[in-house]
């Protein structure tokens, strides 16, 4: 006999409690549940850069072992959704391989990994409405040191995919080429320091594809480089009603700037641009100043 269990989940209208952003380019009945969303004209030649985190009132934003994504503090339909609005938004998804890393080590939502796709079938449509064309997910790496088939975000099943990395990086995993037709690969660095250069990265991605949004997904060991290199021009913001400290026995739980000391004259400041809640859940919107 074959059972089916249908689960219902119950998404709420975020309560919007201000909002400066821009006016929607579009106004569609998938945003219904946000409201207004729209973004400036990028910069010329680079694309225009969001982060989405997601973190504990304490600052927290992995809680590490086996509950080490930004899920398990969020842990909310209308997070997930909200993800998803920003993915439609995007012309590319941009991460850190640290994130993929652990969530395909927590087989995260299947043994070979996540892909950081649009699920929300009304806003599937609504990314084909701003003509965002077909989804992608960029992976940045410096050491390379991995096979493209333990992931499935390689597969080119349900996106492109782009693996940005040093030119000694890039020679290593073009030998997985001809398995992996569909991934680009892109070797940048300043040819010294042999560390991927962020800045030629993104002009590159705007370049090869045309892609003038850019979300950043995380996670925090290279947000620190691309704060650093002013290459963050927005952040969206959920802060989860928990607090857990630094201590765990995986070691010290990250915040969102791990490695990284500004002094009070280099701290990098923001304007708040909205705020919407949803019950105890902040949802923030910061430009950069
Ligand atoms: N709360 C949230 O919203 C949120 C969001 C995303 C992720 N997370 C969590 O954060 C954790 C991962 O943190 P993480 O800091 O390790 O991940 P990460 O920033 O995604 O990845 C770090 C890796 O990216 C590469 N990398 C980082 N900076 C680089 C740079 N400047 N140039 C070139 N490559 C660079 C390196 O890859 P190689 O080692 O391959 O060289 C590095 O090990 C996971 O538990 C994840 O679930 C939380």
């Amino acid at each position: 006999m074959c059972s089916r269990v249908i689960i219902t989940v119950v998404m709420h209208d975020f309560q919007v409690l201000f909002d400066h952003g821009e006016h929607s380019e579009l106004l569609d009945p998938a945003m219904a549940p946000y409201g207004k969303l729209g973004f400036p004209a990028p910069v010329e030649g680079r694309p225009w850069i969001y982060a989405n985190f997601v973190q504990t009132l304490d600052g927290i934003v992995s809680l590490l072992g086996n509950e080490a994504a930004g899920f398990d503090i969020s842990g909310v339909p209308e997070d997930r959704w909200l993800m998803d609005l920003l993915r439609a938004y995007a012309d590319a998804v941009l991460l850190g391989m640290g994130t993929l890393r652990e969530e395909q080590r927590m087989a995260r939502p299947r043994p070979r990994g996540p892909v950081f796709r649009i699920v929300d079938p009304g806003l599937q449509q609504l990314r084909a409405k701003l003509h965002r064309g077909r989804e992608r997910n960029v992976l940045v790496t410096t050491r390379a040191d991995f096979q493209l088939s333990d992931y499935a975000v390689f597969d080119g099943k349900y996106v492109d995919a782009t693996v940005i990395t040093t030119r000694e990086g890039a020679s290593k995993l073009e030998r997985q080429s001809d398995s992996h037709p569909f991934v680009d690969i892109i070797g940048v660095d300043s040819g010294e320091d042999k560390k991927v250069d962020l800045r030629q990265a993104v002009a590159a991605l705007n370049e090869r594809y045309g892609i003038n949004y850019l979300l950043y997904e995380g996670g925090p060991a290279l947000y620190s480089g691309l704060l650093t290199a002013g290459l963050i021009d927005e952040k969206f913001l959920t802060v989860s009603p928990m607090e857990v400290g630094r201590l765990s026995a995986f070691g010290l739980r990250p915040s969102v700037l791990p490695d990284v000391g500004f002094s009070k004259e280099d701290a990098v400041r923001w304007h708040w641009l909205s705020c919407r809640r949803i019950g105890d859940f902040q949802f923030h919107r910061f430009r950069r100043r």
